[in-house]
């Protein structure tokens, strides 16, 4: 666990900065395979946001683009992914399978081989099964301290300790432990400037924070995908639903990659299967996203076959979470649902002048839990649907996964008042202003709430869980 040094003063100035708080992360960035950029679901969130590299508590308001110096937020709601785990059993295994036979069968002079054979252990372990790792609850602690730099008036220490920060997790222990590991961002935050104020005599009588602050367990809200049937069945457990995924895996271009690796490793070509090849793309990701190492298992890959590797991750989320069928993203109408109630319920409450009661909702989920809402909300609908066939004509896509969802991914919505009930409500989403899909006028990045709710209008008196997701359902589909 990170201590801080609470008993060097001068420390504390640099809370804010690279030095004091982690610096682990804020070496330079010789280590990064060449590949990163197409790690899908497995990439780190600093190469997504590469400013993070230098100083991964950077936060800048500017990105905020307030239409006005009169707009103030109210409220706001993140949804967020939990932070960089270990592999799960299932890939694991395949790991295990493919390092034998490296050791084994593999021949070559190349370094990176010498390496895998003779230096490099297998070290992943069926108990860690999915596992937050301490890079996965630094993501979470980093990103608590940002947003409430980014937030200073919503994510504040009285509000903490007035219970109006809520938050609600997965029951997932990633999920519960990366809940956690928010809380003690913004606390331990807060301590050292207690301290802080107390070492300088400053009558500070606050104390440190040592409660636990609740948080809820809701797999309704942050699991849905499990809940619904109609989803399970004609998506989740159907493998005509992901036909184009095994087309791609089975295709000209995977051929290509299975090939050269096999060529690069000297076994026999029918040594190297897809998911072999997945195992040692997934061993140079989880070895740069837990540990920051290059390893010698990137060495398998050149740019050319990690786009592809990634187009198959794609392809497989695009059918399964996104667009490729309407029941992937009606599975989230609950928690569209919730976020609409929570943002409506702040929204009153500031008209009626009492106290907003929840000033920021913090729920913590999946990749599953956020690409169906994402979807729903019409982000990252691409002209054509990603095919088989069509891998040479979606370079420019905007469904790419490696961008959309790296561990710690956050979608933010925050409503602002503008002064004479004029409410705002802007999308973010991993910290980059977005806007929605759909709604365009000239505040596109903070549009004004209603017409946000008009853009929705639909799916707002629509989109109930119950209905779209019950066996044989009204909403036939191709
Ligand atoms: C924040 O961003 C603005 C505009 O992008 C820039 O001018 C400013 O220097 C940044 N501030 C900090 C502290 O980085
Ligand atoms: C690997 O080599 C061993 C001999 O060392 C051989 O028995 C085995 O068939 C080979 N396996 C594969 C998958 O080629
Ligand atoms: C969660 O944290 C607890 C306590 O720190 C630890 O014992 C447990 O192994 C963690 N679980 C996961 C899934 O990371
Ligand atoms: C979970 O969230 C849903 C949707 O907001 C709500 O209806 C339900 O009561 C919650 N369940 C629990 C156990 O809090
Ligand atoms: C409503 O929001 C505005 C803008 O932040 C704020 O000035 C006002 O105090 C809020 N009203 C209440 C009752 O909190």
């Amino acid at each position: 666990m990170l201590a801080f040094p609470l008993k060097f003063p001068l420390f504390y100035f640099f809370i804010f900065s690279c030095f004091g708080y982690n610096s682990v992360f804020c070496d330079d960035n010789s280590n990064i395979p060449a590949i990163a950029r197409y790690f899908s679901t497995k990439g780190r969130y600093e190469d997504v946001n590469s400013y993070l590299m230098e100083d991964i508590l950077a936060a800048n308001r500017s990105i905020l683009q307030l239409p006005s110096a009169q707009c103030h937020e109210i409220h706001l709601t993140a949804i967020i992914r939990h932070g960089t785990r270990y592999p799960t059993v299932k890939n694991i295994k395949e790991m295990h399978q493919l390092y034998e036979l490296v050791q084994r069968n593999a021949s070559g002079e190349e370094s990176w081989l010498r390496e895998i054979q003779t230096q490099w252990r297998m070290w992943y372990t069926d108990d860690m099964d999915g596992r937050l790792v301490q890079k996965g609850v630094d993501d979470l602690r980093h990103l608590a301290v940002r947003l409430s730099k980014l937030f200073p008036s919503l994510i504040s220490e009285q509000n903490l300790r007035g219970g109006l920060i809520k938050f609600i997790t997965s029951s997932k222990h990633r999920c519960v432990n990366s809940t956690l590991a928010f809380k003690s961002g913004l606390t331990e935050l807060w301590n050292i400037q207690v301290q802080f104020q107390q070492y300088h005599a400053k009558n500070d009588n606050r104390d440190n924070f040592d409660q636990e602050f609740d948080h809820a367990v809701n797999d309704s809200l942050m699991r849905f995908f499990d809940r619904c049937a109609k989803f399970l069945q004609d998506v989740d457990s159907n493998p005509l639903a992901v036909v184009e995924v095994d087309k791609f895996k089975s295709g000209p271009e995977m051929s290509g990659v299975l090939d050269k690796i096999a060529d690069r490793l000297r076994v026999p070509h029918s040594d190297i299967t897809y998911d072999l090849a997945q195992a040692a793309f997934y061993l140079c990701a989880y070895e740069f996203a837990i540990k920051t190492v290059n390893s010698p298992w990137c060495q398998l890959f050149d740019e050319h076959d990690a786009e592809a590797m990634e187009y198959v991750h794609d392809l497989k989320e695009y059918w399964k979470r996104g667009h490729g069928y309407d029941i992937n993203s009606k599975s989230s109408c609950i928690l569209f649902h919730d976020v609409f109630s929570r943002l409506d319920r702040s929204a009153t409450e500031n008209k009626s002048n009492q106290q907003v009661s929840e000033t920021v909702t913090v729920q913590v989920g999946h990749a599953d839990t956020l690409l169906p809402l994402l979807t729903l909300l019409g982000f990252f609908k691409d002209t054509d649907a990603l095919t088989s066939t069509n891998y040479a004509t979606q370079t420019q896509r905007s469904f790419r996964t490696s961008r959309m969802l790296p561990y710690a991914a956050n979608l933010l919505l925050v409503l602002y008042d503008c002064g004479a009930g004029d409410l705002r409500l802007q999308p973010l989403l991993n910290e980059h202003s977005v806007t929605f899909p759909g709604l365009t006028g000239q505040q596109d990045s903070m549009p004004l709430y209603r017409d946000v709710k008009e853009r929705y209008k639909d799916l707002l008196q629509g989109c109930d869980f119950e209905t779209e997701c019950k066996l044989f359902g009204p909403s036939a589909e191709g």
